[in-house]
């Protein structure tokens, strides 16, 4: 049975708490009863206090602390270093630059040096019952086989410089000296019962090429493309799910030190989600099977490559998505669903809520 040291906790330190993710995290940890002080940089402060406006009036309000990932000492003033040093008993490092095609040392300098300091400010507080890192099933890179959550270097190399950046901040996270959890959420799409997202990404350049293919007059009687054979699985899950997720694995008592996998266990494949697509987006013509890998295969040569990056800078959808479609992993997820087993959280399957997310898709961001 799991311990629950809820009623321990003190002050939580968020970070990234305006971001997609971040901003229900920190709704659902308000939710369960925490106090929470967030990091913001300065430019979005004015948008974080309109969010604490709009909180329900029984959720204790936020503290805001001003800092910014890429100042010198994170850039908190003096007064508010000191106050956290006596007041935060968990932190939760959220805030990363997530961008498939950003630059070595963009990733370098938010990610990595940004978690250096954040672990750094992390050692100096007195109470510090739990640092809280949110990382990313992109740690595995090209990894191909079944990742345990206690792996992470396995000799992989890395599509990008984002997932890289992961891979080594989290490295810092686990070679500290902290009481650490570590989550890592696949491809973070929708709410799962309305949709809500905030931005185009992963399968939503599926969704966003299908919908302005659906304008040209009678092409969705028209055959259609699909891949061959049903292949890699990929890796969604809805915002929802993870952020009630973290907010309960990160309360429990005796789980220091455990990674999770925060993925769908029984994932659908490409080819899966597609056909459901192309059927939810009202394409009924005949489906013709095509070695879809082969061809995302000669794309992602190294001889193809530089094309496929212009190709893909000019209808706007990262090159870079393409090598996540081709690997062949399995992310082993026994000690998210051994530690959730108590409570009612589980990721829904991505068939029930597809739909929703499409629907939300065409009213909002088509
Ligand atoms: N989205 C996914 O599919 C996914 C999947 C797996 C893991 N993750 C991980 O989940 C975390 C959150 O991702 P997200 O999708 O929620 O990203 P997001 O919406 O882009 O949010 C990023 C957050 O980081 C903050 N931030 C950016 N630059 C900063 C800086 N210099 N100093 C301090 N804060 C800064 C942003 O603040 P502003 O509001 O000021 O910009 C925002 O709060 C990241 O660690 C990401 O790697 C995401």
């Amino acid at each position: 049975m799991n311990k629950k040291r809820k009623n321990s906790q003190g002050l939580v330190f968020v970070t990234g708490g305006t971001g997609f993710i971040g901003s229900r995290l920190c709704l659902e940890l308000l939710r369960g009863g925490s106090s929470l002080a967030i990091m913001c940089r300065s430019q979005s402060i004015d948008r974080l206090k309109r969010w604490i406006e709009l909180l329900p009036p029984s959720f204790e309000k936020p503290k805001i602390i001003k800092g910014d990932l890429q100042a010198k000492g994170l850039g908190i003033c003096q007064d508010d270093l000191s106050f956290m040093a006596h007041e935060v008993t968990d932190v939760f490092h959220v805030a990363a630059k997530y961008h498939l095609s950003m630059s070595e040392e963009d990733s370098r300098h938010m990610n990595v040096e940004g978690t250096e300091k954040i672990l750094d400010l992390a050692s100096g507080l007195k109470y510090l019952q739990r640092f809280n890192h949110v990382s990313s099933i992109a740690v595995s890179g090209d990894f191909q086989g079944v990742f345990l959550e206690s792996d992470l270097d396995k000799g992989q190399d890395f599509p990008h410089p984002y997932s890289r950046s992961k891979f080594l901040s989290e490295k810092l996270v686990r070679d500290s000296s902290l009481p650490y959890n570590i989550y890592r959420p696949g491809a973070v799409v929708g709410d799962s019962s309305s949709g809500e997202i905030n931005k185009v990404d992963g399968p939503y350049y599926v969704f966003k090429i299908l919908h302005s293919l659906s304008k040209i007059p009678g092409i969705q009687k028209m055959p259609m493309l699909v891949p061959r054979s049903n292949d890699e699985a990929f890796h969604l899950v809805p915002v929802d799910f993870i952020v009630k997720a973290m907010a309960y694995l990160s309360g429990l008592g005796n789980n220091v030190g455990k990674t999770y996998h925060l993925v769908d266990p029984d994932p659908m494949s490409f080819r899966e989600f597609y056909l459901a697509t192309l059927d939810e987006m009202g394409f009924t013509g005949p489906r013709v099977p095509r070695p879809v890998k082969r061809l995302l295969r000669l794309l992602t040569k190294p001889k193809v490559w530089p094309l496929s990056k212009k190709v893909g800078d000019a209808i706007g959808i990262p090159a870079e998505l393409m090598p996540h479609v081709l690997y062949s992993v399995t992310y082993n997820a026994t000690n998210m669903l051994k530690d959730l087993s108590e409570s009612e959280i589980s990721c829904p399957p991505l068939r029930d809520y597809l739909p929703i997310l499409i629907e939300y898709f065409r009213a909002s961001l088509a």
